[in-house]
């Protein structure tokens, strides 16, 4: 039996790259091994990913020495940030260039690396329609990421554009919440254009995909969603899969940035990027072509069909 090549995980127990190594895990034919990058192989998310046969590693992407360790003797990474973690762009281009220079030492094949737009292409600082955060970003949890593409564009690279996951319905505090009347409802600064979205899950196997494809997609950027729907769609959908009605409410991004939770000037100048430049963001990611690279991609209302029961109804 040739020996399979062996694809390193970063956030391997988190949501983007549990869908990569259940898609490798799953293909026990296939020509991939999994290794589970965690920092702490001994959770029960680490220990469950061991049982089902993945290799797990100890590393953290603030460690380099430890990320070296972890991708050594691998063919290929799939390399990831987590921004909600520190709220820091500082941290998060640390974490990037770590990743890409353990890449480098390793002599990997192929790296997927998750990225997203740096807006200041869209939005020059200088522009006021999108205001300012921290004097140098105007969406920071975007603008890292890309802004940290230059550290994976000497590696042979395959930049992964994501979408809005599914599953901050339930986890980002982004479902339907309750007014005092009992009505239900959700609120999204996108006025009457579309969102790309897609299951966390779906990601890493849109990522397996890639994978399959070989050096076909290295050197390129491809952007993924599932579906692709407005705020009234998206309720309309809340109504159909929980039986009662869930109704859209328009939070212009000039009202979202001041609900003071932490982060709502990020997301709010996201949501207001994603609004204002809608046909490029949409473009960009393209259902068909995802579904190409994973036949099982789940659409809206085939996710919420599976998933309702975890919607928490505040
Ligand atoms: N929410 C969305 O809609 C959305 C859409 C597009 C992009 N994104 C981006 O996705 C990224 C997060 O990815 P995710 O959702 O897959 O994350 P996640 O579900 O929060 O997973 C985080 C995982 O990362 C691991 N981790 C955390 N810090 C680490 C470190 N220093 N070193 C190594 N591993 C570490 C943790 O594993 P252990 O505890 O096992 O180490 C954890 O399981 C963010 O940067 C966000 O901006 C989010």
């Amino acid at each position: 039996m040739p020996t399979k090549k062996t694809i390193a995980v970063v956030g391997a127990t988190g949501q983007q790259g549990h869908g990569l190594v259940q898609a490798i895990l799953a293909d026990p034919s296939g020509p991939f091994a999994v290794r589970a990058l965690t920092r702490d192989p001994n959770t029960p998310k680490a220990r469950a990913l061991a049982d089902q046969g993945a290799q797990v590693v100890a590393a953290s992407i603030d460690d380099p020495a430890s990320l070296r360790a972890a991708f050594q003797g691998a063919y290929a990474a799939y390399c990831v940030t987590f921004f909600w973690n520190h709220f820091s762009v500082n941290q998060e281009l640390a974490q990037a260039r770590n990743q890409a220079q353990a890449a480098q030492a390793a002599g990997l094949q192929h790296v997927i690396w998750s990225t997203l737009e740096d807006t200041r292409r869209w939005v020059p600082l200088d522009d006021p329609r999108i205001p300012t955060l921290h004097g140098k970003y105007k969406v920071p949890h975007f603008d890292g990421k890309g802004e940290a593409n230059q550290f994976f564009a000497p590696l042979p690279t395959t930049f992964l554009l994501t979408s809005f996951y599914y599953d901050n319905f339930i986890s980002f505090g982004m479902g339907p919440k309750k007014a005092p009347d009992g009505t239900l409802a959700i609120a999204l600064p996108m006025a009457d254009k579309p969102l790309p979205m897609i299951a966390a899950d779906d990601i890493g196997r849109c990522a397996y995909g890639i994978f399959q494809h070989g050096p076909e997609y290295i050197g390129r950027t491809v952007g993924i969603s599932g579906d692709q729907l407005t705020g009234s769609q998206i309720a309309t959908a809340f109504s159909h899969a929980l039986a009662r009605p869930v109704a859209y409410n328009y939070v212009p991004p000039e009202t979202y940035r001041t609900l003071g939770f932490p982060g709502a000037d990020d997301l709010a100048n996201m949501f207001q990027f994603k609004r204002d430049f809608n046909d490029y963001f949409c473009q960009a990611r393209p259902i068909s072509f995802s579904r190409t690279l994973n036949p099982q991609l789940q659409s809206f209302r085939q996710w919420l069909q599976s998933n309702k029961s975890r919607i928490p109804l505040e």
